[in-house]
């Protein structure tokens, strides 16, 4: 289990609200972001923390999560001692996994962002889904089930494999569905691929929301071998400050109220063509 804690505060949580597509060109990255509080901003806006003043400073020594422009939701005592959880999975199993490189990406800004990241590496030893074993599952599925339910918010990065969502993921997905683990958890998905994975994004948008899922934020990355360096990591500017305003939209979404998470959840499966339906009703 990788599991890692920032080492500062971001006391300028910036939100990018700004929905727009950006797939004009060969190879460029296809991007929705839908917005959470209605807050407006280029997707540019600067994405760093700005150097820490006194509140800050004793706020990131004491551990307590950073101030968000957010105050719909109370704080409470948890948000006041614990950083949010932002659990992240990369979808293939792949050794130099595109997907894994955008995940990584997406780890640097939501620990630069204040926030706990827990990294589950273990999708290749999750068994084959069988209901028969739901009431006393396999450890590695128990270890998947509970920190998925113990983050507040998850980032999933996934390949596309001849028109869907890797069966990886997709597998581990079907083990949740009986638990309701995913029931009103804000998720972002990531497709790095060929063509910019739009089935296993909208795929993978699918099981998610039908699992109770609010999917708030997705990108594709086309062609990620032209924007990577010979060891797999991102080097293109766009893909990285995609990736990070992905991670942000997710990482807002946790204090968001929940009318707009489902309103924007609502937004995004009917743009990738998903009945909205299916997306769960706020308490
Ligand atoms: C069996 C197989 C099927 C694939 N099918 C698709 C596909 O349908 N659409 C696509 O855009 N890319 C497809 N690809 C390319 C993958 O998306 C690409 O290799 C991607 O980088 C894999 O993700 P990873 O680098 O994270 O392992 C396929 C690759 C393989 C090996």
């Amino acid at each position: 289990m990788r599991l890692r804690s920032p080492g500062v505060s971001h006391p300028l949580l910036g939100s990018v609200t700004r929905r727009f597509r950006n797939c004009s060109e060969k190879g460029s990255n296809e991007v929705s972001f839908f917005p959470i509080l209605g807050i407006s901003g280029p997707a540019t806006a600067p994405r760093r923390p700005a150097p820490l003043g006194a509140v800050a400073r004793v706020r990131a020594q004491v551990g307590m999560r950073p101030p968000t422009v957010h105050v719909a939701t109370p704080v409470n005592e948890r948000e006041m001692h614990t950083p949010a959880r932002l659990m992240l999975v990369c979808g293939s199993l792949q050794r130099r996994s595109s997907n894994r490189a955008a995940v990584d990406v997406a780890i640097d800004e939501a620990l630069a962002s204040g926030f706990v990241v827990d990294d589950f590496d273990r999708l290749g030893d999750v068994p084959p889904f069988d209901p028969d074993l739901q009431d006393v599952p396999p450890p590695v599925v128990v270890d998947w089930k509970t920190r998925i339910e113990s983050s507040d918010a998850v980032l999933i990065a996934a390949p596309e494999y001849a028109g869907a969502i890797a069966g990886a993921i997709k597998n581990a997905l079907d083990w949740l569905v009986g638990f309701g683990s995913l029931y009103r958890k804000p998720v972002a998905v990531i497709s790095a691929g060929t063509s910019g994975g739009w089935f296993a994004r909208q795929t993978l948008a699918q099981t998610l929301t039908w699992q109770g899922a609010y999917v708030v934020a997705e990108l594709g990355i086309s062609a990620p071998r032209t924007k990577s360096d010979a060891d797999g990591r991102f080097t293109d500017r766009d893909t990285i400050e995609s990736i990070h305003a992905t991670a942000r939209i997710v990482l807002d979404a946790i204090s968001a109220p929940p009318a707009e998470l489902a309103a924007r959840a609502t937004t995004l499966t009917e743009a990738l063509g998903i009945d909205s339906g299916h997306v769960a009703p706020i308490a």
